[in-house]
């Protein structure tokens, strides 16, 4: 009896210990939004591994590593087909040292390498899903030495979103080696609603494009969301967000050439208002100072990495002028106020709309400047399409 007993109680033990080290492979992963940089919004399928190494690179070398971006991804191109075991093959005219080699120099300049796959039969760019594969795909990404996988959601017909995230999240654990799971689904099945323990983050929307609010300069529509039009659409979905558990508003387009600094630098607020993955879309390998600048600018990146991991949510909206306020650990408050329209916005703002019961001291984060305190009206002008951010001290 006491024979049995032991049995069961070390059968019992060792898959406790197993479920833990599984688990801790993957809680914790990203406490707070995941920073790096994708080839998608550049490159597109036209991608190769001279180009992620020089990424790599540059990443390293800007400062972009220091201010706290990690991960290197490579999206959609990389895979050529299946071999005759089923095992993923990357393109041997474009990645022909493999992804493992790549891992080991992403690795050896102290960055982490994310890698892009599909839930369904395809990618969205044609290339082999993984549909069906799911458990040795992770464990091929686990074997060369993946840190992070997105994982798209074309050609999944009829599928389960939910089943497919949760296979794919299975698998990953199994996989055993600590990979951050972003999940790709565009929004479509609420995965703001089931996505916190099967990935760390979840795109909430359809693709960004390098645009304003959706049309390009000449007024023609552009391939994808204008980033306003997806702020717009994270009203209500910051009681979502969390440790471990973020929205993703899609990737950066800071740098890409369609829009001006000011316009990049709104953009690029709200993407840390949000508490949104900060993941790159320019070509880091030619960045000019003023993108460097705004991807860097550390006082912005504290109020995104902020170790409480709240999202923003707008407390005014006035048509052109909107005020999003986030809290911030010490009970500090970072307030931003967004000018959407063509004209300069002036305005006087009255503390008690947001209730603050004590007086704050007020730092202008873009302007690097102490502005005095909030005994009385913030005065000010927003310029057209573009922000003013204050964090308030205690
Ligand atoms: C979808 C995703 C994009 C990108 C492409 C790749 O559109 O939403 O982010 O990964 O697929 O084909």
């Amino acid at each position: 009896m006491n024979t049995i007993r032991i049995c069961l109680l070390s059968i019992v033990c060792g898959m406790l210990a197993a479920t833990n080290l599984t688990a801790q492979a993957f809680k914790g992963l990203a406490l707070t939004p995941p920073m790096g940089w994708n080839s998608w919004n550049t490159f597109r399928m036209d991608i190769n591994e001279q180009l992620i190494r020089e990424t790599a690179d540059a990443m390293a070398s800007s400062g972009m590593k220091d201010a706290g971006y990690t991960y290197v991804v490579i999206d959609d191109g990389w895979a050529s087909g299946r071999d005759e075991e089923g095992y993923l093959v990357p393109d041997p005219e474009r990645f022909p040292s493999g992804i493992k080699a790549l891992a080991d120099y992403v690795h050896s300049l102290g960055l982490k390498l994310g890698i892009y796959a599909c839930a369904g039969t395809q990618t969205c760019g044609g290339k082999p899903g993984s549909r069906g594969y799911e458990y040795q795909d992770a464990r091929t990404f686990a074997r060369w030495e993946v840190d992070f996988v997105k994982y798209d959601w074309c050609h999944t017909g009829t599928q389960s979103a939910v089943d497919s995230y949760r296979t794919m999240s299975d698998a990953i654990r199994k996989a055993g080696r600590p990979m951050v799971f972003s999940i790709c689904e565009w929004g479509k099945n609420e995965p703001w609603k089931w996505g916190e323990g099967i990935g760390h983050m979840w795109r909430t929307t359809g693709d960004i494009a390098d645009s304003w609010d959706g049309t390009l300069s000449d007024g023609s529509q552009a391939n994808g969301l204008g980033w306003t039009q997806i702020l717009d659409m994270q009203v209500g979905l910051d009681k979502y967000a969390g440790p471990d558990h973020w929205n993703d508003p899609d990737m950066l387009i800071v740098g890409m050439g369609n829009l001006n600094p000011n316009e990049y630098r709104a953009h690029f607020t709200m993407w840390c208002m949000l508490a949104a993955p900060l993941m790159a879309g320019n070509d880091l390998r030619k960045m000019d100072r003023t993108t460097l600048g705004i991807l860097t600018h550390k006082e912005l990146l504290e109020i995104n990495q902020d170790h409480m991991g709240i999202q923003a949510f707008k407390v005014v909206d006035e048509g052109d002028l909107e005020v999003w306020i986030k809290d911030l650990k010490g009970e500090d408050l970072a307030v931003c106020f967004l000018n959407r329209g063509d004209e300069d916005y002036s305005l006087t703002f009255d503390w008690e709309v947001i209730g603050l019961r004590v007086v704050y001291r007020i730092r202008d984060v873009w302007a690097r400047k102490n502005t005095g305190n909030t005994r009385s009206f913030f005065e000010a002008t927003v310029p057209a399409r573009d922000v003013i951010l204050l964090r308030l001290k205690k």
